[in-house]
């Protein structure tokens, strides 16, 4: 072991510490397989104070920290390089619930706390953490908030950054900074903790973190309306929101590819319309008295919808596994990708009043250059947000097909900039988009973000090669 290891190992000891090749290889590749590091080692902390003591060791000798959670990002962020000489420091370990106040509704919880825990912690005290995603079940608190994750509860409680009052951070030089105030009014001077949210760790190490809470809805029922296009789904959108307002809580389109990979590569899946359409829209109504009141809602939305021809047909869930099997169908569309082979990724935002224009003026455009992709579309169509990604032919090999990535990227957000959009809407920009970030981000900005990162992190040792 080397020197720098030694030291650490005296710090966490030796259930905080994995050298060996193999027992460092889940935390070494990430979730989709694309990006392979190899840390010198990893660290796995149990507490505030032996990350802070980690740190101090790491910016004494220059080593770099790669912080990662659940490792299910999307982005490449929380995997080292290859050089053998990165720390990776895993929150795992730091899994605590530290408080939960049911009456000023927060919760405080440790960087490693698994997401769905949270949310678990939260109903046992008759609460909601609203903040709900795919990987909820691996993904941890401390990666949500350095990712600023957005999921699909965004369009009512907005994004983890919306969720969080106060922060436990450890700094790059190993100082701790005790910000865990759970106070939704707090005007004094710049709010730091924002700083260190979507930072992707390049600042500092989450330890804790005070997040809110809301009263639990009496009833979240869900339904599915086929629509013929992207512009019938925001018109959807319109109706639902006018008529239901703050009870619409989930808003997710996906075509109907997406719909056929699911079923393909989960053959336990039934669809729920007894006829194929072109799109699809599952639409959530949490209601505070009844489910029978939520029903009553989610059935005048569709009616309004069908009456002005907008929605072809709909279902809605009659029980609670209704409803899981319909999220299911939009949640396993990642998963599906997945085991079609490699595809070509997009994580966009565009004004919700220009999505259905970006998607035809998109489509035009790769079918122009590429007649025979299979496009991928679906997201979280209430926040604008779209996962915009492009499947090769079936006949063409995915790694042959991945030869065009960087082409079809072009075209794609070339088009979003176009759009006045955002080419990382929810998944961050890790190493996957670290130099795509500065052909459409303003110098300004940029500037501005390094100005930030020299400041926080002046020896450069917070997760380098990511961000910025
Ligand atoms: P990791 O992957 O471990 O790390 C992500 C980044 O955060 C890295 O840069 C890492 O260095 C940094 N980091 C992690 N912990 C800390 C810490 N304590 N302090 C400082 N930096 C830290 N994302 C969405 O936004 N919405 C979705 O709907 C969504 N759905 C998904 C569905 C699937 C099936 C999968 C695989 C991923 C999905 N994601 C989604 C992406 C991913 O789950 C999120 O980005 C999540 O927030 C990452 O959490 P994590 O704990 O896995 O972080
Ligand atoms: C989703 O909304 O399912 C996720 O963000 C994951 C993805 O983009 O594949
Ligand atoms: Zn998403």
């Amino acid at each position: 072991m080397s020197v720098i290891v030694d030291r650490i190992a005296a710090v966490v000891g030796a259930a905080g510490l994995v050298t060996e090749a193999a027992g460092m290889e889940p935390y070494a590749i990430d979730w989709r397989k694309r990006y392979a590091g190899r840390p010198l080692a990893v660290v796995r902390p149990a507490s505030v104070r032996e990350v802070a003591g980690v740190i101090k060791i790491c910016a004494e000798t220059r080593t770099a920290v790669v912080p990662q959670g659940g490792n299910t990002g999307l982005q490449g962020g929380g995997i080292t390089d290859a050089s053998g000489t990165q720390i990776l420091l895993s929150t795992t370990r730091m899994n605590r619930v530290r408080a939960i106040d049911p009456v000023n509704n927060t919760i405080t919880v440790e960087a490693g706390c698994v997401l769905a825990e949270v949310q678990r912690a939260a109903e046992a005290a008759g609460r909601l953490f609203p903040l709900s995603l795919g990987a909820e079940g691996s993904a941890n608190i401390g990666g949500n908030l350095s990712t600023n994750a957005g999921g699909t509860g965004v369009l009512r409680y907005g994004n983890t950054r919306d969720l969080a009052l106060g922060l436990e951070v450890v700094l790059a030089d190993g100082e701790v900074w005790d910000g865990l105030r759970g106070l939704r009014k707090d005007n004094t001077g710049y709010d730091l903790k924002h700083l260190f949210i979507g930072a992707e760790g390049t600042l500092g190490v989450i330890t804790a973190a005070v997040m809110k809470l809301y009263p639990m809805p009496a009833a979240r029922l869900t339904g599915i309306a086929a629509v013929g296009s992207p512009e019938d789904a925001i018109r959807l959108l319109e109706i639902a929101q006018r008529q239901s307002g703050d009870a619409l809580t989930g808003f997710e389109m996906f075509s109907d590819f997406c719909l056929s990979l699911v079923v393909k590569h989960f053959p336990a899946t039934r669809t729920p319309l007894r006829v194929r359409h072109p799109q699809y829209v599952l639409i959530e109504i949490s209601d505070a008295r009844s489910e029978e009141s939520a029903r009553s809602e989610i059935e005048s939305v569709l009616a309004e919808a069908m009456e002005a021809g907008i929605v072809l047909d709909a279902v809605v869930a009659q029980n609670l596994a209704q409803v899981e099997t319909m999220w299911a169908l939009r949640e396993n569309i990642t998963e599906a990708q997945r085991h079609e082979g490699q595809n070509v990724k997009h994580d966009v935002s565009v004004p919700i009043s220009r999505i259905a224009e970006f998607i035809a003026a998109t489509d035009a455009e790769i079918r122009r250059a590429h007649p025979d992709v299979r496009m991928v579309t679906f997201g979280h169509l209430g926040d604008g947000n779209l996962h915009y990604n492009v499947a090769g032919p079936q006949e063409v090999p995915p790694d042959v097909f991945m030869r065009e990535a960087a082409g079809l990227t072009r075209i794609v957000h070339d088009s979003v900039a176009r759009f006045n959009g955002s080419i990382s809407a929810e998944h961050g920009l890790g190493q996957a988009k670290r130099e795509e970030i500065r052909r459409y981000k303003p110098a300004l900005e940029l500037e501005l973000m390094r100005r930030v990162k020299a400041a926080l992190d002046p020896l450069g040792i917070m997760n380098p090669g990511k961000v910025i």
